[in-house]
């Protein structure tokens, strides 16, 4: 008997690993997808919480879900609408890239999944290169950038990022508070860890570090 022992925990061990690469988030909903449709698709006239476009509000889960099927890529509309070489969307702007199309591909085959808070928020890193530059990247950028600089912001740059510090415009959009507008446009808003980070930053006296 004992021999059988030794391929059935391996077998065990091998069924383990597998699982754990599949329910591993390597695609995560709310820091990783959303950020994509949010800067990408949520534009004026486009895919936001008061213009549905095509029926698809982009700015939340159940709005892509619509579009979504789950665990099956190629079967979901929104999905063939990116993807290739010559994609349909987003429409009048860069296609997305290679590598958000397969987060979003990823996220499908995972089941697309309602997860969040997938890494730890580490509340003592709030370098510019470190934290402010990537979220400015993945939630912020399709609408402010040197081509599209919406509100005349561009927060492609370090520079751009910092033009919109005074009188408190970077950090009253993101908690939303009276008297500015609230961003990202149309679409929720940041983690309050992401917001907090880039608050820090602020106080901190906005280094390029
Ligand atoms: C879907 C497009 C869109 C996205 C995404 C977006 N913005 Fe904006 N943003 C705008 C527009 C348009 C304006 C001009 C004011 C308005 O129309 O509300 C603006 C204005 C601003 C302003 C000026 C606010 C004020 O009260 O004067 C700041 C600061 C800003 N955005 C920061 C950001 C940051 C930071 C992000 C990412 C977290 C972001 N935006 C994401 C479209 C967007």
């Amino acid at each position: 008997m004992k021999k059988y022992l030794i391929p059935f925990i391996a077998g065990i061990a091998l069924l383990t690993t597998c699982a754990k690469d599949v329910y591993s988030p390597d695609a995560c909903f709310q820091e990783d997808v959303l950020p994509i449709f949010v800067s990408n698709c949520t534009q004026s006239e486009c895919h936001n919480s008061q213009e549905h476009e095509a029926g698809y509000d982009l700015s939340n889960y159940e709005g892509i879900m619509k579009g979504i099927k789950a665990k099956h890529p190629l079967q979901s509309e929104i999905y063939n609408t990116i993807r290739g070489n010559n994609p349909s969307m987003p429409r009048g702007s860069a296609k997305l890239t290679t590598k958000q199309v397969n987060t979003i591909k990823t996220w499908i085959n995972m089941g697309a999944p309602n997860n969040s808070n997938c890494r730890t928020c580490d509340t003592a890193q709030f370098t510019f290169s470190g934290r402010v530059k990537p979220i400015m990247d993945s939630w912020c950028i399709g609408c402010h950038s040197s081509t599209n600089s919406s509100g005349g912001f561009d927060l492609s740059t370090y520079n751009g990022v910092v033009g919109a510090i005074p009188n408190n415009k970077l950090v009253g959009s993101l908690k939303h508070l009276s008297g500015f507008s609230a961003m990202p446009k149309n679409a929720g808003s940041l983690s309050q860890c992401d917001i907090a980070a880039i608050e820090k930053w602020v106080l901190a006296g906005y280094q390029n570090n």
